[in-house]
């Protein structure tokens, strides 16, 4: 009597291509990240800016390719974490704003005045340290002055010292452009969180602007309060995951986007295997019939989460397909079914759209047990990001 453990697969399709190629891409659509852009600027109030948020190399997008595409779009201010990711968009755009939100290394104040870099007050030590080095330097910072109103990372707690703004000011190597903070949540159905944190942001704010005597460039909204609070806009908004094309599905928000990073992974080798044979380490997969396996030539150190191993899908011939076993450190096994019809050297799709079908990092990021921006920052630099058209 035949079980479902006799039935036979057929072999993968010989070798269709003379030399397999076997490097995955990273594909980028800037000209959907340029509408993503255009999108939100057309929701903005006259003459509020858009600091484009590319730290982490844009969010896997490629921060020089993203940052000369916002550039020509009518973007001129940028964001970065770390000075290394701000000399890099200055080479590329040499008369950009450029705002460090990390807390830059006083040792590093002479490279970043020389660069025209703002970097943020961390705190008030950060702010003696930078001034110090700055002015052993002979040089002077731009800075902005981070207020922490309820996130519990960095800045300036106003309540923690009431003098916190003559102290700044009297820093005289240090020159006060703008003042931020940073939202810990904002959640339509729960807005005294933000709100609460914008009443504090707007007195301190309000404050360091009578002391210094002129308006300060202020900003505090991310994504998710461009979407849902135009009334937290200020003078710019700081968005960063919404113009790569998250956040932006939300009929109540205020700009639609779309994703623009799509990730294709050719197999690189492709097997079939009869029925009850176990996938990966420890054997976490048994096949239950014969099926092909595609072998992926990435796994969790160039990005593919590891909490996706018999969780995550990928799209194969524009079908979701599970990932089966346990995801190792650079190979990755795909269920293709029995009748698989794909060879070495095809293409699946990580992130992006197939034969009408689309798989996104939100809902990787939901298998995952993890959150879009994780997935998208996983993605290994050594993936060639590449531009269409
Ligand atoms: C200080 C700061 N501002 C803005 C952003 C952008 O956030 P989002 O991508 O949610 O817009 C981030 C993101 O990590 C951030 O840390």
């Amino acid at each position: 009597m035949a079980g479902p453990g006799d039935f036979h697969c057929p072999p993968p399709p010989a070798h269709r291509k003379e030399r397999p190629v076997y490097t995955p891409t990273v594909i980028v659509h800037l000209d959907r990240l340029a509408a993503n852009l255009q999108a939100l600027r057309a929701a903005l109030r006259p003459g509020v800016e858009v600091v484009l948020v590319v730290k982490a190399d844009a969010y896997g997008h490629g921060a020089v390719a993203v940052a000369r595409r916002a550039w020509a779009n009518g973007i001129r201010w940028f964001a970065v974490a770390h000075l290394h990711e701000a000399l890099e968009v200055r080479a590329a755009l040499p008369t950009a704003r450029v705002v460090i939100l990390g807390a830059l290394d006083p040792a590093d104040a002479a490279p970043a005045a020389a660069a025209d870099l703002r970097p943020i007050l961390a705190g008030l030590d950060h702010a003696r340290r930078l001034d110090a080095a700055a002015r052993a330097a002979g040089v002077t910072l731009t800075v902005h002055v981070k207020l922490d109103t309820g996130m519990g990372r960095l800045g300036i707690r106003p309540e923690d010292d009431p003098d916190w703004a003559e102290a700044v000011l009297a820093l005289r190597a240090l020159r006060v452009e703008g003042v931020c903070s940073h939202f810990a949540a904002v959640e339509p159905h729960k807005p005294e969180w933000a709100g609460g944190q914008v009443e504090q942001f707007r007195a301190a704010a309000e404050a360091l602007e009578r002391r210094v005597g002129a308006p300060l460039f202020k900003h505090i909204a991310s994504s998710r309060a461009c979407q849902f609070h135009p009334e937290y806009d200020f003078d710019a908004v700081r968005p960063g995951i919404l113009a790569y094309g998250y956040g932006g599905l939300d009929a109540t928000g205020r700009v639609r986007t779309r994703p623009c990073l799509e990730w294709k992974a050719p197999l690189v080798d492709v097997k079939t295997l009869p029925a009850d044979r176990p996938v990966g380490y420890y054997g976490s997969f048994r096949t239950r019939h014969a099926t092909t396996l595609g072998i992926l030539g990435l796994g969790y150190a160039d990005g593919l989460h590891r909490a996706l191993s018999n969780r995550g899908y990928v799209l194969a011939e524009g079908v979701r397909r599970p990932l089966v076993g346990r995801i190792s450190m650079n190979w990755a096994a795909v269920d293709l079914g029995p009748r698989g019809a794909l060879g070495p050297g095809d293409t699946v799709t990580l992130l992006g759209e197939e034969g009408g079908q689309s798989l996104w990092a939100d809902e990787v990021a939901r298998w995952a047990g993890t959150i879009a921006y994780e997935v998208l920052t996983a993605i290994h630099p050594r993936f060639p990001r590449r531009t269409p058209g």
